[in-house]
């Protein structure tokens, strides 16, 4: 959800405003999703290198994070959506974890479209962070170390519950994945655009989508053996 600064900027605002439309975009995106029937929407709402930022902006982000979470929650968990939160989550205020806890565990049991908002999030951390859960259980016996394969890392992550994306989308005009999903993301199609986050709608997701059903995912085959089968 890369652009709300820049957004901001062009209109004069301080950059929090333009953090505050994001938010806006994306409740609009969430339900969009949620009416396509999409099993797993992922956002990239904080990174774990974010935190060096200034700390005016860090601090407004964890209000808008608690605000945002106690303003929407009825509304997520009336739609059927199953909230996650994917991270290094223990840094965060105890103010913070009680609404991502009050957020996960209403919503634990619906089962409609996953949501995992990725705070204090880094790709590289996630994979650190399933190794290390796996060695300590090769340490206690619970494991073999023959036993571990692409599954076994799999289900360590944070996302073991959801489906490998299909779709990666960055907006605000860079092309890189800034330790994003980086275990996940092995054979995501990938889609750039310049839209910066808050100019982002439903219409322009829906294109993004139409675009990404036309191309053909081969997965190692033949274009061949893909039509064949
Ligand atoms: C990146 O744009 C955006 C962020 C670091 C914050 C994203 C947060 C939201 C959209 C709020 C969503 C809240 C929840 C709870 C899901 P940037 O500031 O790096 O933009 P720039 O590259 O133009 O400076």
């Amino acid at each position: 959800m890369d652009g709300n600064g820049r957004w901001a900027q062009q209109r004069g605002k301080p950059r929090s405003a333009g953090h505050q439309a994001g938010l806006k975009v994306t409740r609009d995106i969430v339900e969009h999703c949620a009416r396509l029937q999409i099993d797993a929407l992922t956002v990239y709402a904080f990174s774990s290198e974010n935190w060096q930022r200034p700390e005016k902006e860090v601090s407004f982000l964890m209000e808008l994070f608690v605000k945002a979470i106690r303003s929407e929650l009825n509304k997520l968990h009336e739609n059927n959506i199953r909230v996650q939160f994917i991270g290094e989550l223990s840094r965060f205020s105890e103010g913070l974890l009680k609404e991502i806890k009050t957020a996960t565990d209403k919503t634990a049991n619906n089962t409609g479209m996953f949501l995992n908002i990725a705070v204090n999030y880094g790709g590289r951390g996630e994979l650190v962070s399933a190794m290390s859960d796996i060695a300590a259980k090769v340490k206690n016996g619970e494991l073999d170390v023959t036993d571990i394969t692409e599954k076994t890392l799999t289900e360590h992550t944070w996302l073991a519950q959801c489906p490998e994306p299909d779709l990666f989308i960055r907006t605000g005009g860079e092309q890189r994945l800034s330790n994003y999903l980086l275990w996940h993301l092995a054979y995501t199609e990938l889609a750039f655009t310049d839209t910066l986050w808050p100019d982002f709608d439903g219409t322009e997701l829906d294109s993004i989508i139409q675009n990404f059903s036309s191309r053909q995912r081969r997965f190692g085959q033949t274009g061949e053996q893909v039509k064949a089968s």
